[in-house]
């Protein structure tokens, strides 16, 4: 066989011969290929069968992920049973707490291992293993841009614990039981006590966290089987998902039912509407622009906060509500939500069955009696989640997450007392000459996509501490950074463009008045124009570098919150529109 006549072959290879390592002669390539996986124990029958690839993402660093062993059990077992040859590899995991300086850092990082490692390796189709905050928007950004058939299987939340008789879990639990601590209100043996309860068992974490938000945006996006989201960790339930996503891989790899035909302008679409209507974690939205870059297209913020005017937070779970994951899955999962969000939802999009989503809701049925998904015409906030600011100290816009903020303070007027960055807020924020009071505005600078770098959950400025053991349980916050999903609080965030590019916001001083008016969607400085113009010419600003490595990568090419904080080369080539249309 010529070369050119190897190479067409290889082009239009299916299964073990896909993507052949090129050693000048394809014949070899496969031979030798073959040879090896047959030292494995494979048979010849075995390698002639679709290859589904297997993500494994299991790390001691990501308890998270801490059920992934028998979740790859079930993936496989369900690939052979649909008659497929299922091969496992790993990539990085990135566990929330465990990463530094944040895992927002990491999780483009995580996107170019998967999206490479599913292009470099021979398979048919792909299922992702994810869980933990980052792991999923990386998996799904990385497989967008790689294009072959996917699923998303989410690891599941974890159970929740039970502290003095009261039911706990990760994280609006543990931020709460700190700030007690913080306060004063509770002693060193009950914070001590209560760390032993607040995760149960291995599973991300059990509120609408980015993690909880991610896996219900993942089935809003049609990328995992149906009923995909809710299931805890370790149940049954979970596993028989694990297997479903294995057989059904193999299917649309027969099917070359691929991600671009699932990722769409309208599941997009439905994505931000889920997100609006679980009251999700701001950080959802950062990830949605990312995952909708790698497809050509862009968020639409001011589309998103119109469709928050007419969504209303459904899902009564902490922080926005009361319940947990687990009661989610017990009420139905997803399927309780999509239903009663069907009127604004797009319903011709496909999903991984190859089925249309509201064919999917039909076979679905009509539901049952239960307390955890509100009915549209009761919700538990009257508007989405989230709401899209904008003004002169956020030309770029920022959010909030006003179905957690604390209605007393979103039409608020004060005075900011600023901090530099991190450091300085650690040394001065507990100080009892911190001149502060419950009325003032606390504002953090240089935690933006470049300023810390990567954009770290820092949001969540505290309380200070002589205000906390005073009562006050809450004050406006602005940064350029981001919160965790598991927090509560009236709290602007992701303000672009970020400080440490020279954003409006590196200019603020303490003393300025600020505005925020969540109902007129404005977050204003209140200082004029000539002098914020004065301020930016005598302290011009120095953007961030560094000497070398992925540091030097991250810094030179990360993008804004509106555009994801993906690294611009990583978007798609051309970028075709907005959505919503
Ligand atoms: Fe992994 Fe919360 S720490 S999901």
């Amino acid at each position: 066989m010529t070369d050119k006549k190897n190479l067409e072959t290889t082009k239009k290879a299916t299964g073990i011969r896909k993507g052949l390592t090129n050693y000048g002669d394809t014949g070899f390539s496969l031979f030798l290929r073959k040879a090896f996986v047959k030292g494995s124990g494979l048979s010849d029958n075995a390698l002639e069968r679709p290859v589904v690839g297997i993500i494994n993402t299991g790390s001691a660093y990501n308890p998270c992920h801490g059920n992934m062993p028998q979740l790859i059990e079930a993936v496989k077992r369900g690939v052979m049973l649909a008659g497929g040859l299922p091969m496992e590899f790993p990539t990085i995991s990135i566990g929330e707490s465990f990463a530094q300086p944040t895992s927002m850092f990491l999780r483009n990082l995580m996107s170019m291992d998967t999206e490479e490692m599913i292009r470099a390796q021979p398979m048919d189709s792909i299922v992702l293993i994810g869980g933990c905050d980052k792991t999923v928007p990386a998996q799904l950004m990385g497989a967008a841009s790689a294009g072959i058939p996917t699923i998303q299987l989410i690891t599941g939340s974890m159970l929740t614990g039970s502290h003095r008789g009261e039911r706990v879990g990760a994280c609006t639990d543990c931020r709460r039981y700190w700030a007690k601590f913080r306060a004063g209100e509770i002693d060193e043996q009950e914070i001590s006590d209560v760390n032993n309860q607040l995760v149960a068992s291995v599973g991300t974490c059990s509120v609408m966290g980015t993690a909880s938000t991610m896996a219900c945006i993942a089935e809003a996006l049609g990328m995992t089987v149906p009923g995909g989201a809710s299931p805890p960790a370790v149940t049954a339930d979970r596993i028989r998902a694990a297997e479903q996503s294995g057989a059904q891989a193999v299917k649309i790899a027969q099917e070359h039912l691929t991600i671009d035909k699932i990722i769409t302008s309208e599941s997009l679409e439905n994505a931000m509407r889920v997100l609006l209507a679980i009251g999700g974690s701001t950080n959802g939205i950062v990830h949605l622009a990312a995952i909708a870059g790698r497809v050509g297209l862009e968020i639409d913020m001011q589309a998103l906060d119109r469709m928050g005017r007419d969504t209303p937070v459904l899902l009564d779970l902490k922080p926005s509500g009361a319940h947990y994951m687990e009661d989610f899955h017990h009420a139905g999962g997803m399927a309780t939500l999509l239903r009663e969000l069907k009127p604004l939802l797009n319903l011709n999009t496909l999903t991984v069955m190859g089925r249309t989503l509201g064919d999917q809701l039909e076979l679905d049925g009509p539901g049952f009696k239960q307390d955890v998904v509100r009915s549209i015409s009761n919700p538990i906030y009257p508007q989405g989640g989230i709401a899209v600011l904008s003004g002169n100290l956020a030309p770029g816009g920022a959010v909030i997450k006003q179905s957690a903020a604390n209605p007393d303070l979103m039409e608020h007027e004060g005075r900011a007392v600023v901090f530099e960055n991190m450091e300085d807020m650690a040394t001065r924020i507990d100080s009892d000459d911190l001149d502060v009071t419950p009325s003032d505005i606390l504002v953090l600078k240089n935690i933006g996509p470049k300023g810390a770098p990567g954009m770290p959950e820092a949001g969540y400025l505290p309380i200070p501490q002589k205000l906390a053991r005073a009562g006050v349980k809450d004050m406006v916050r602005i940064s350029d950074g981001r919160m965790s999903g598991t927090a509560f609080g009236t709290i602007v965030l992701h303000v672009t463009p970020e400080s440490a590019i020279g954003g409006p916001l590196a200019h603020v001083r303490s003393g300025d008045r600020i505005r925020l008016s969540v109902k007129n969607r404005e977050i204003s400085l209140l200082v004029s124009a000539e002098e914020l113009a004065k301020r930016g010419i005598d302290n011009p600003i120095v953007e961030p570098a560094a000497a070398r490595g992925y540091r030097k990568l991250f810094l030179q090419t990360v993008t804004q919150a509106d555009k994801g904080v993906d690294f611009d080369f990583l978007r798609a080539e051309q970028i075709h529109g907005k959505t919503p249309r």
